[in-house]
């Protein structure tokens, strides 16, 4: 399977021309090999512009509203994004539940909406904080925490949904390991990678999902991307502020690439 490198630009950066000259800059330094696919997903008034400026890079966009049209002020629809060239949406980023109290519930039906409308959804869950001092007590109740997410916010979702395995993608981001608003420390490898395999085997044994694939994100950057894509059950990484600097981003690509087979 591809290993799947999405950047997540946040609301950065402050204008349009640097917007259009990072991803520019992010596209060139694309590799040719087919091994990985690169998702920028940058705020939502640079989507459309960044479209014409890109030719290997895919477009997702950081949010989406649950309804297609209608009286929602402020609010931008599955089809709108569709139409303005994304393929993927995030959904459920842990900043928009803990600074604008989304729920579970809304995350439900943004993934349902995203889907019907035909966007690969990327769906964000990780447990607020980890136990440092008995680290396997910590695990236990990050994966309770995690089951308890999935359970709400795939309620009603099942395998005839998901038209292709990349309709459904789950990113794996603890809270806790985010730089901006977290510790700022990456996850453990081997942890972050026992965190994804439970997660592949909840969606296996509760949605018959067998090849959902699950992505790492928090604090990653080129020195440690590595460390997590080493384990074959993690595909991909999910970027924050790594992404927004064109050199530094190239190199968590080239990275990637190295470790993905075929
Ligand atoms: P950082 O890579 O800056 O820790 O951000 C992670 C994140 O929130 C991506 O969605």
């Amino acid at each position: 399977m591809q290993k799947l490198i999405v950047a997540n630009w946040k609301m950065n950066p402050i204008s349009a021309k640097e917007a259009f000259s990072l991803a520019k800059k992010i596209d060139a330094g694309i590799p040719k090999k087919k091994n990985i696919e690169v998702v920028i997903a940058p705020p939502f008034p640079y989507l459309e512009c960044i479209k014409y400026q890109v030719s290997s890079i895919k477009l997702g966009a950081q949010d989406v509203f649950w309804e297609d049209k209608g009286a929602y002020t402020g609010e931008v629809s599955p089809t709108m994004l569709k139409n303005l060239g994304a393929e993927y949406v995030i959904v459920g980023h842990s900043e928009r539940r803990r600074l604008l109290n989304e729920t579970d519930e809304m995350v439900n039906k943004k993934v349902q909406a995203s889907m019907k409308a035909g966007l690969k959804v990327i769906l964000c869950v990780g447990e607020p904080k980890r136990a440092t001092r008995d680290m396997r007590q910590g695990i236990k109740e990050a994966k309770s925490f995690v089951k308890r997410q999935l359970q709400r916010d795939l309620k009603g979702i099942s395998k005839s949904h998901v038209a292709n395995p990349m309709s459904l993608i789950v990113a794996y981001e603890p809270i806790w390991a985010i730089s901006a608003g977290g510790a700022g420390k990456p996850d453990k490898p081997e942890d972050a990678a026992e965190m994804i395999r439970f997660i592949k085997q909840f969606l296996t044994t509760h949605y018959s999902l067998l090849a959902t694939p699950v992505l790492y994100g928090g604090s990653v950057n080129s020195s440690n991307v590595r460390n997590f894509l080493q384990y074959e059950e993690v595909d991909g990484a999910l970027v924050g502020s790594a992404s927004l600097k064109h050199q530094e981003f190239k190199k968590i690509i080239a990275a990637v690439s190295s470790v993905a087979y075929y």
